[in-house]
């Protein structure tokens, strides 16, 4: 954990994405190395209901599955993960995430789209590869686990809050609150997670843009509102915003537009983690990462933030401690 109280957590987004294909375990070890306090895990299930370490319900775009098993692509021309069990998915290599439509990868300057060195961890496995770092580093390291989409994990069937609470607890981090947060787009999921698994780790709702169609149950414009923070702040512990919901852009003379989203949520004793910093995806407006960490560590001095580039944000915390207001 970070050994200053008030800085802000740096948060590994899926690894040290920025540097080697996202998820796999080459990226969690460099992050871990690199010193983030957290590491992210976004998970889905597999057919045999196995909580693995992948970004999406689909494989096509991050593992050569359309290969390897090129006759199991549903009606929509996707390969879900949850048609495949364990084994198979063990038989997948990953790369580089490439786009929906092509050859190209999403980042051009990020690791290459060379096939074979990677695979696809199960969530037990990478927290015995974090729990074995910690050891041999001397380090606490946090875990920050997303589960993607219960909806439809439901609807085929598999409950995945009680799936990752299941690894949770065989491998002792059931309990772990200061160093596992549980996140997840869907309210009615954290609001289960809360009230009927009884879960004592801390829980953060992200929230989406609602032109992305993460989740059409649930109507994110309302839980950037005051009310819905208030509803927030009875189930869950802190917010995951898009970064663009706090910074607006600048005014005439240049200045930064903020909305008053993180005051507001601090009001009301939530967290506030935006994702995703990006040294590679800055928002219009925005020359450096330099410039982005200022207006979020410096100004609005949120207390973590998700990064592809966790090196960056340790070395500019490091030269920028953070001059916090009490609370
Ligand atoms: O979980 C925070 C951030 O990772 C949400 O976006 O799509 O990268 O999971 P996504
Ligand atoms: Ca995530």
């Amino acid at each position: 954990m970070n050994s200053l109280a008030q800085t802000p957590i740096v948060i590994a987004h899926r690894g040290a994405s920025g540097y080697l294909p996202e998820h796999t375990l080459a990226a969690k070890a460099l992050a871990h190395a690199m010193g983030a306090d957290y590491l992210e895990q976004d998970i889905v299930l597999t057919r045999d209901g196995v909580p693995i370490v992948l970004h999406d319900i689909h494989l096509q775009t991050t593992t050569d599955v359309a290969e390897r098993f090129p006759e199991r692509a549903r009606k929509d021309g996707q390969y879900y993960a949850i048609d495949f069990s364990l084994a198979e998915i063990r038989q997948l290599r990953v790369f580089e995430r490439r786009q929906p439509d092509g050859e190209a990868t999403v980042f051009p300057a990020r690791f290459p789209l060379t096939p074979g060195l990677f695979t696809v961890p199960t969530l037990a496995e990478e927290i015995s590869l974090i729990a074995g770092l910690d050891r041999s580093r001397g380090k606490q390291t946090g875990l920050y686990i997303e589960l993607k989409a219960p909806r439809f994990h439901a609807a085929e069937g598999q409950d995945i809050a009680r799936a990752v609470l299941e690894v949770l607890q065989e491998t002792g981090y059931a309990k772990r609150a200061s160093q596992v947060f549980l996140q997840c787009f869907d309210d009615a999921t954290l609001r289960y997670l809360r009230h009927e698994l009884h879960t004592p780790l801390p829980l953060i709702q992200l929230i989406a843009d609602s032109s992305w169609g993460e989740d059409s149950a649930v109507d994110y414009d309302f839980l950037l509102t005051p009310e819905g923070l208030d509803a927030i702040a009875r189930y869950a512990d802190g917010i995951g915003p898009w970064l663009r919901q706090i910074y607006l852009g600048s005014d005439p003379q240049g200045a930064p537009l903020f909305s008053p989203l993180v005051g507001e949520a601090r009001a009301r004793g939530l967290l506030v983690h935006p994702y995703t910093f990006r040294r590679d995806d800055l928002p219009e407006g925005i020359d450096s990462f330099e410039q982005l960490l200022d207006l979020f560590v410096g100004q609005q001095q949120v207390d973590g933030l998700f990064t592809d580039f966790p090196d960056l944000v340790v070395d500019y915390l490091r030269h920028h401690p953070p001059a916090r207001t009490p609370q």
